[in-house]
């Protein structure tokens, strides 16, 4: 095909958006489930990028604590830019600062019934996993908000865990109906899965999440680091050093494939195990200088950061306000 010309514009850049739930620190799973897709696309200059913090969305299961969600956002944010994610390259914001998102929304709900949005999957889940009742209206409407923020920026690429790809497909569906009823505003979304869509916990569950307890932060200092990884499951089967082990589905090999970039020594670590010529205490020992490794440039980055007064809420600020440009944007047809 003929390379496209555009008029001698410069062919647009690919849109990236993806939202985080702003529920204070954030640990390895949440670094390998998404924030490495993030900065590996951010990256590599193909995509415009935005990042929303979805405070709104936060609301929906944290209304009653919803005083503390200041603190959330700022812990949050500081360690999504200590990650890397550069404020001078994509567009980082809060969702309530854009009351367009809010609009869209609600136009979107006429497009959504309320039968589609109960079949979504995750709904379920967070109705057992909370231990509700049954649902609010604002929690139904979760992946309708989620449309909303996907489709203001015309995204195209979307990060995200692979529990969320059912509220990809809804976004399609809106946009879909959207175009079809009006006029060909909303491209079709993409989801984008991370490498490791589910760390387990240290304590062996299949993931690592903060109501378990079972997490590594980012932000956790080298000696809680080596205090939890020496702590942590590995194979209940395994009595002695001299026992053969089992590799698979422990989780202290599964952070050394996620974290350890000695592939070498990774190798040399399961050969040994599996034939029980190595203790559970050496294979920690490695885990904790690789993840120490791999934290210790995003802490330093915390750190720089804490100590200047004020960034946090101006990069929010800015990036607000040129999301909002998008948001004002009339139609691209
Ligand atoms: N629901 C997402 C999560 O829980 C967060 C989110 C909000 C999001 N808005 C978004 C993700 C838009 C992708 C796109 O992880």
């Amino acid at each position: 095909m003929a390379e496209q010309r555009n008029n001698g514009a410069v062919p647009r850049r690919k849109r990236l958006l993806t939202g985080l739930r702003p529920t204070g620190k954030y640990h390895l799973g949440n670094y390998v489930g998404t924030f490495e897709k993030d900065l590996e696309l951010q990256n590599s200059g193909e995509y415009d990028c935005f990042f929303l913090v979805a405070d709104f969305h936060a609301l929906t299961t944290g209304y009653e604590t919803s005083r503390e969600i200041g603190d959330d956002i700022r812990e949050g944010v500081l360690d999504f830019l200590a990650v890397g994610i550069d404020p001078s390259r994509s567009t980082l914001y809060l969702q309530s600062l854009i009351p367009e998102v809010s609009e869209l929304f609600l136009l979107f709900t006429m497009l959504v019934s309320a039968n589609r949005a109960q079949r979504i999957p995750t709904l379920k889940e967070q109705v057992r996993d909370l231990k509700l009742d049954s649902a609010s209206l604002g929690l139904l409407n979760y992946p309708v908000l989620q449309a909303a923020d996907i489709l203001m920026v015309r995204g195209e690429v979307v990060p995200v865990g692979r529990d969320q790809l059912s509220h990809i497909e809804l976004t399609r569906e809106v946009a879909r109906r959207f175009n079809q009823l009006y006029e060909p505003v909303f491209p079709e979304a993409e989801g984008l899965v991370g490498r490791f869509p589910k760390l387990p916990g240290t304590d062996g569950s299949p993931k690592m999440s903060k109501s378990l307890g079972n997490t590594i932060l980012l932000s956790d200092t080298a000696e809680t680091v080596r205090k939890k990884v020496m702590s942590m499951y590995t194979d209940p089967t395994r009595l002695r050093a001299t026992d053969p082990g089992h590799v698979r589905g422990n989780p202290v090999f599964t952070y050394h494939d996620a974290f350890n970039p000695n592939h070498e020594e990774v190798q040399d670590l399961k050969a040994r195990y599996t034939k029980g010529r190595v203790g559970d205490v050496e294979v920690k020992q490695k885990l904790v200088a690789a993840l120490n490794t791999f934290l210790e440039p995003i802490r330093e980055k915390r750190a720089e950061l804490e100590r200047q007064p004020g960034y946090l809420e101006d990069v929010l600020a800015e990036g607000s306000r040129k999301a909002r440009v998008e948001a004002r944007v009339e139609s691209m047809a």
